[in-house]
């Protein structure tokens, strides 16, 4: 099938934030304890019960932010359990997560800790919903203050003089549901009480991060700040942005589907183009010089419950790595309207980018994409049009259709990135790409990375790890440059424009 992929190389886009590559790791099933976290006792080799083959495997996709304590879980965590000698925490009880025992071993200097070991800003998400004003308060005091404060000084008995300087606050999550099951209006109240006392503890400048919708509820986001913002559209309170999920969800489980059930996932990722649209389209309304920043804090795949398996653990397959991609490409196309995206979740949760047992390690096919995917992080957006061949299939007896290439590139320098996803089932898109505005060339040399399978349900296991891994390759590609995308693929290709 051919397509015609054009790249505006004459008309820069905006700056692809590296944060649009964030991570977010919940106290739920085993992403922290016994995936993360395996405490320093353990025979896997740890760096303060950090895991460190997981830490050397992170570093590799240079992971710009990690979310901590929760999704759910943040709304009935409280920071103080998870400080001081941790035999002496209290054991509480995760009433969101099938009330398994919580020993707060893993708490913030441990979340700073593995922070500061992978290279990422720490993004802490506040207890709104169970906690007081005064709690989240004194948490970021604990965090941030510089000076002899019995807070700051608590902190640094515990170890850590130097503050923490954390920027990233959530202001509770999914207010709406977990997060206490406020209504637009008084879920804003509460906000701007919290919002008040959050100071910039330590000279480090808040980044308050207030809860977004259920999925893409427009009327949410504006009954929300319409209570937050006066009649001349200022918000009468600090919010620097709002933090919207979107998971795409399944169909099928997440290693058995139809070709049509790969094809209806694929869509439905997709679907986060228009989310973004929507959700910036309210804020506009009452933020139109755009100050308050769109994020996207939980994203990804959500299958259904792997029958012995731990709470929301799930098999990782080519399918959840076209859907990264997917998700991936339109955030980088969407650099202008998003700022921060955070994959749910790093270990052993949803779409997870790696999976423990005892001491095996499995990089997922996700994982792979973020990898293959790293070098747009920070680089400038080149604007892309892609006339690409439609894709049919049938859901709920009804035909549907999408395109069946997409991608996105980027400029770093004169290092050129395009990321491309076929997501047909069987056939090859055969792609001509055009460099609008690029001199005349012969030739480039470049380098493929491709991440694909004969198998649509292939997936890495303990037993077989590497069954899916990218093939790279250094080639010269004669201009005009042509690629062959084989059937259910991600690839990435890198040249240079020099
Ligand atoms: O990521 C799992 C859960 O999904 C989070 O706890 C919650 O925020 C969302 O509903």
């Amino acid at each position: 099938m051919p397509a015609r992929v054009t790249l505006h190389i004459d008309r820069p886009g905006p700056v692809i934030n590296r944060n649009l590559y964030g991570h977010f790791a919940e106290h739920l099933g085993a992403c922290v304890n016994d995936g993360l976290y395996v405490g320093e006792d353990s025979p896997i080799p740890n760096i303060g019960g950090l895991r460190s083959d997981l830490i050397e495997a992170f570093r590799r996709i240079d992971p710009p932010v990690l979310r901590w304590p929760g999704g759910c879980f943040a709304d009935d965590y409280h920071w103080r359990d998870g400080v001081g000698p941790r035999d002496r925490r209290p054991v509480t009880v995760n009433t969101w997560w099938g009330n398994s025992l919580e020993t707060n071993a893993f708490g913030t200097h441990e979340f700073i800790t593995l922070c500061r070991l992978i290279g990422a800003e720490p993004y802490l998400a506040g207890n709104l919903g169970s906690g007081t004003v005064a709690e989240m308060r004194d948490w970021v005091e604990y965090c941030n203050f510089d000076r002899p404060s019995t807070l700051a000084k608590l902190r640094a008995a515990n170890g850590s003089p130097m503050p923490f300087g954390v920027k990233y606050w959530g202001v509770g999550n999914e207010a709406w549901g977990c997060g206490g099951n406020f209504c637009p209006s008084d879920y804003a109240k509460e906000y701007r009480r919290y919002a008040t006392y959050l100071r910039d503890f330590g000279g480090t400048p808040l980044h308050l991060i207030a809860c977004g919708p259920d999925g893409n509820k427009p009327e949410w986001t504006r009954a929300f700040l319409k209570k937050l913002s006066t009649a001349d559209k200022r918000f009468n309170c600090r919010i620097h942005a709002l933090g919207a999920h979107y998971y795409c969800g399944t169909a099928g489980t997440a290693t058995e589907y139809s070709v049509d059930q790969w094809y209806e996932l694929l869509h439905r990722a997709a679907g986060v183009d228009q989310l973004l649209t929507d959700q910036r389209a309210a804020m506009d309304e009452f933020d139109p010089e755009r100050r308050i920043d769109l994020v996207l804090d939980e994203w990804g795949t959500w299958h259904p419950p792997t029958p012995g398996a731990s709470q929301l653990w799930q098999q990782n397959t080519v399918r959840d790595a076209l859907v990264a991609a997917i998700t991936l490409d339109t955030l980088n196309r969407r650099a202008d309207i998003v700022h921060m995206a955070n994959i749910a979740q790093a270990a052993n949760v949803l779409q997870a980018l790696f999976l423990t047992e005892g001491e095996k390690l499995v990089l997922t096919p996700t994982f792979h994409v973020f990898e293959m995917y790293k070098h747009h992080q920070g680089a400038r957006g080149v604007p892309i049009e892609v006339e690409s061949p439609v894709t049919s299939y049938v859901a709920g007896g009804e035909k549907r259709s999408f395109p069946t290439l997409a991608g996105s590139a980027s400029v770093k320098g004169s290092a050129l990135t395009l990321s491309l996803t076929n997501a047909h089932a069987r056939h090859s898109v055969e792609a001509s790409i055009a460099l609008a505005g690029a001199g005349p060339r012969t030739a480039y040399e470049s380098s493929v990375s491709t991440l694909t399978h004969d198998d649509l349900h292939a997936h890495n296991t303990f037993v077989a790890p590497t069954e899916l891994a990218p093939r790279h390759e250094r080639t010269t590609l004669p201009a005009p440059l042509r690629l062959a995308l084989g059937p259910a693929s991600v690839t990435v290709l890198r040249l240079s424009l020099s």
